[in-house]
């Protein structure tokens, strides 16, 4: 506003150069030609300057690695779209579509107009869902005020570390892991700790080795059962082991990745950490939908944890994402309940003895 009333020196030139003034003919004043100059000069500075877009990134996003996963299935897709063909093996998809029963629920929502907003943290129904789903399947009694639903696990991880962690603080990650576990911590400004595992412990975490690299910053444990990459599944005593060492920590969390739950074959049996004796108040509880019902476009995740943990995670939601994909919201929960879901899928993971997931 200040500069539109002030002539350039020369308006035809590219925007960030400028031109002197030329030099006026002896005899002229030559005190006000120089202020002139002077005062141009100054300002096409102040333009070129203004002109010339600050393109630094904050330090937090500078120091986070993009996800591969993403990178390798763009790069994948890229190559089909240009007639190679490629098998992806990057994001974990099942092989199978999603549930005709469910894809029927999305398609009768459209048509019945059920397309606005939802409730940040889920819809009512679908949340009480959840609460059946982890009193059944998992031993674990949560209200729906105790559950936020989101965009994907992937979001409710973020969410929690974002929530729970504090600069400064660490992230205890087992070896080998979920490649966006760390840049979560990244995100948060805490210090990603990695707890290498190895082939002979069934890439599992030894207790002795969790204990010994506890400190007072340590913050949250993120435990992945069944695991994604190693398909490692956690045995009940062993978590039991870890959670008589938690136990003694006070400021120490533990965020339980559970989304892979359902892939899993006898005689492997799925434990939720919250249902340990102890575990429950300081257990974040991570599920979704994606990898057991086929349901990796839909966006579909959950968190369950007490409340004030929740409560946290939903302040973020609200101001990173206004509610859940109407599909996800509306049709899952208007037909099936996710009990009912998950009886529909046994008969399917039975067939398939052998399922593999290459995912990060
Ligand atoms: C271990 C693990 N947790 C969470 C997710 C995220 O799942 P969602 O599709 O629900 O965001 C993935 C996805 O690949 C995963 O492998």
């Amino acid at each position: 506003m200040a500069f539109s009333s002030l002539s350039t020196p020369s308006s035809s030139s590219p925007s960030s150069s400028f031109t002197l003034p030329t030099k006026p003919s002896p005899g002229a004043g030559s005190l006000s030609f120089a202020r002139a100059s002077a005062g141009r000069f100054r300002m096409a500075a102040v333009r070129a300057q203004a002109e010339a877009v600050d393109t630094s990134i904050s330090p937090r996003v500078s120091a986070l690695r993009p996800s591969k996963t993403m990178a390798i299935t763009d790069m994948a897709s890229a190559l089909r779209q240009a007639g190679v063909p490629v098998i992806g093996l990057a994001a974990g998809e099942p092989d199978f579509d999603t549930p005709a029963v469910i894809a029927e629920a999305g398609i009768n929502a459209i048509r019945d107009g059920s397309t606005r907003y939802t409730p940040n943290a889920g819809t009512m129904e679908l949340r009480k869902a959840i609460c059946n789903k982890l009193q059944e399947e998992n031993g674990l009694t949560y209200s729906p005020d105790q559950v936020l639903v989101s965009n994907g696990a992937k979001q409710c991880i973020t969410q929690a570390v974002l929530a729970v962690c504090s600069p400064g603080d660490e992230v205890l990650i087992p070896a080998p892991f979920w490649v966006s576990y760390p840049e979560m911590a990244r995100l948060a400004g805490a210090t990603p700790v990695i707890l290498p595992t190895s082939i002979s412990d069934n890439f599992l975490l030894k207790p002795e080795s969790f204990a010994s690299v506890i400190t007072e910053k340590s913050r949250l444990l993120i435990l992945c059962s069944p695991s994604n990459p190693t398909g490692s599944v956690y045995p009940r005593e062993l978590l039991e082991e870890i959670a008589a060492i938690v136990k003694k920590y006070p400021r120490l969390l533990v965020l339980s990745d559970e989304i892979y739950e359902h892939i899993i074959y006898h005689p492997a049996k799925h434990t939720s950490f919250a249902a340990l004796p102890g575990m429950y108040d300081r257990t974040l509880t991570v599920n979704g939908f994606s990898k057991a019902f086929a349901m990796t476009g839909w966006r579909l995740g959950y968190l369950a944890a007490p409340k004030h943990f929740v409560s946290a995670c939903g302040k973020i939601q609200s101001q990173v994402s206004i509610c859940l994909s109407f599909l996800s919201s509306e049709s899952f929960c208007a037909t099936i309940s996710a009990i009912e879901c998950c009886n529909f899928l046994i008969p399917y993971f039975s067939y398939h003895p052998l399922f593999f997931f290459a995912d990060g």
